[in-house]
């Protein structure tokens, strides 16, 4: 069942092939996922975060077969969301008793959970737990993405324990970065960060400069979903030093939806304006109602600039951009421009109800929105292409004020 990670560490996780949904409907996971589980073996033996509830019989009974639990000491954990507490009920039946080292907040959260009156060990940054020729150094890491996360160092190996920072849902049956495809993989991670830590850049920025300060050696980065990094660990933090800071490239997104191709052919006809008047940024178009909700977030992320675009369905915009722009607005981008779009028939609100959640979702919007009455003829797609136009060269010299 296990696989060996490092000299004192064996992989003891599930790996969850057919998962394509997580957080309920929150999230899409195209490659599925992995809950990662870790055994320590030196002269003492710690358990790092368990498994989701569903496969908690499953867990315990291959656990079973790696090692007789009486020889666990301690168990640690990291972070007490589902996916990784949900197999402890199941095993502390079995050892009640085990010592669990997690935080104070952590805590709250198990007994909020599971009713468990446990075995509680509260730590902070700093405190160590000797296991023989190898101690744990806990760093607590509040918001990254729960208050009760932290990462936990093993010395010797030189393995942080990062729970869901780092992480990717990306099941496999290889263990490593340098046994799977590091484009699809750094992507996941990426998709990850999007959509799962954006709204905590200030803290990720904190904790990864503390984490740095403190000078732990770190030749392995083991997460919790996904794959261990450990090619070149320093590359998936150089990544994460660059996505807090309000990482963008020179992208612009526009995310429309349709009812009769109107504000479809609005769409593509701004994106001819952007690229005709600067060739070098990249224009890419998503149909809300057709694509992935987690990959749109993903592009916008790395956006620089966004435009939506939404016919007027009864005095509003259309369910599948309320969606995106609710997902939009919870992400607290920063230093994004934007613009809006559409296509009406008598009432025409829809434009003004973007701009107005762009404005709150913390874009500048850079100029009012264009609409267009029913269908747009020629004449209605040279406004829609000198929209495009216009947006791009505004945002440009923005910028080079900024400079
Ligand atoms: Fe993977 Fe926040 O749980």
């Amino acid at each position: 069942m296990g696989k060996k990670v490092s000299d004192h560490v064996t992989w003891v996780g599930k790996t969850d092939w057919q998962l394509t949904k997580f957080h309920g409907d929150e999230y899409s996971t195209h490659l599925g996922s992995s809950y990662n589980a870790y055994l320590i073996r030196d002269k003492k033996t710690a358990l790092i975060d368990t498994v989701w509830q569903p496969f908690d019989k499953e867990f315990v009974s291959r656990l079973k077969r790696e090692i007789d639990l009486c020889d666990i000491d301690f168990i640690v954990m990291n972070h007490n969301e589902i996916d990784h507490s949900g197999a402890l009920p199941e095993l502390l039946r079995e050892i009640p008793d085990v010592p669990i080292y997690c935080t104070a907040r952590g805590e709250a959260i198990l007994r909020g959970h599971y009713n468990g009156d446990w075995n509680f060990k509260n730590v902070h940054t700093g405190d160590t737990l000797s296991l023989g020729d190898t101690t744990l150094t806990f760093i607590e890491a509040p918001m990254l993405h729960w208050p009760d996360t932290m990462f936990t160092h093993l010395s010797g190996d030189n393995v942080l324990f990062s729970n869901d920072g780092f992480g990717q849902h990306f099941a496999s049956e290889s263990l490593f970065d340098d046994q799977v495809d590091m484009t699809l993989l750094v992507n996941e991670a990426e998709k990850y960060y999007a959509n799962i830590l954006v709204p905590f850049n200030p803290m990720v920025r904190r904790k990864m400069d503390e984490l740095l300060s403190m000078g732990l050696p770190i030749d392995i980065i083991a997460p919790s979903h996904g794959i261990i990094w450990r090619r070149n660990p320093r590359l998936i933090i150089d990544r994460y030093l660059q996505w807090c800071r309000d990482y963008q490239e020179n992208q612009i997104s526009i995310i429309y939806d349709t009812m009769w191709n109107s504000t479809r052919v609005m769409a593509e006809n701004i994106a001819e304006g952007i690229n005709k008047t600067d060739s070098d940024v990249t224009v890419k178009l998503f149909n809300a109602s057709h694509h992935d909700k987690n990959d749109i977030i993903t592009e916008v992320f790395h956006s620089k600039a966004l435009i939506v675009g939404s016919p007027t369905i009864n005095s509003g915009i259309s369910f599948a951009m309320s969606g995106i722009m609710e997902m939009i607005k919870g992400m607290k981008f920063k230093n994004k421009s934007g613009a809006s779009f559409g296509s009406y028939g008598w009432s025409g609100e829809a434009v003004k109800e973007l701009d107005t959640l762009l404005s709150a979702s913390g874009f500048n919007v850079v100029t009012p929105g264009i609409r267009t009455l029913w269908v747009p003829d020629g004449n209605e797609l040279e406004r829609c292409r000198q929209f495009g136009a216009d947006f791009v060269a505004s945002i440009k010299q923005q910028s080079k004020q900024t400079i």
